[in-house]
């Protein structure tokens, strides 16, 4: 047995924000892993949707190669503001105190982290044309299921059905711990 891979320092600084702030909804490791490994693959402008206190920001900045920017919007001003301390050096990332909305003009995005926690907004209709062809889209916090269609709470999964079965998207959904599974999409 050996110790877990050591954080990246942009991650650290991200929590340590996050610990000061109080703010403890940032994604978890294993998201924040995949997140850096898809961003490695990316150029143009990534998204994120929902920034809390800039853990996945960092953990895309941690993953890019290239000359890339990375934009997030988060809906609280206090969160963001603490967000944007963490990139204050770094031009490559922008963090606005704004509905996620206000970033459709900003398309079309290589990679796109749906993280807002409002599933009723991210449904596949509303995100399709926001990015490019061969762009990716991440959602996570889901509990893996056997079962098909998808059940979450006792009911029918609608968000991860479409996400899964949309046309414009190939997908899959990958189990990042026991507990958790993230859909990947990639624009057809
Ligand atoms: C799960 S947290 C984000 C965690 C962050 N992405 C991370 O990985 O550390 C969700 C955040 O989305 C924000 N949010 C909710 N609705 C939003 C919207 N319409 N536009 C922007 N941010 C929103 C909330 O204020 C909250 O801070």
């Amino acid at each position: 047995m050996s110790a877990p891979p050591e954080l990246p320092p942009i991650v650290s600084r991200a929590f340590d924000v996050s610990r000061k702030a109080g703010y403890v909804s940032f994604c978890r490791n294993e998201t924040g892993r995949l997140l850096a490994t898809l961003a490695a693959t990316r150029q143009g402008t990534l998204a994120e949707f929902g920034t809390g206190c800039g853990v996945g920001t960092a953990w895309l900045r941690s993953g890019v190669q290239t000359d890339a920017r990375i934009i997030s919007a988060e809906l609280d001003a206090k969160l963001a503001g603490a967000a944007a301390e963490i990139f204050v050096d770094d031009p490559s990332v922008e963090v606005l105190a704004a509905d996620w909305s206000t970033l459709r003009d900003q398309g079309p995005f290589s990679l796109l982290f749906l993280d807002s926690g409002t599933p009723s907004e991210v449904g596949v209709d509303s995100i399709a044309e926001l990015v490019e062809s061969g762009g990716i889209v991440v959602l996570d916090d889901f509990v893996p299921c056997e079962m098909w269609p998808p059940i979450t709470g006792g009911r029918v999964d609608t968000l991860r059905e479409q996400w899964l079965t949309d046309e414009r998207f190939t997908a899959v959904e990958v189990m990042i711990a026991p507990d958790a599974s993230a859909i990947i999409a990639t624009r057809r």
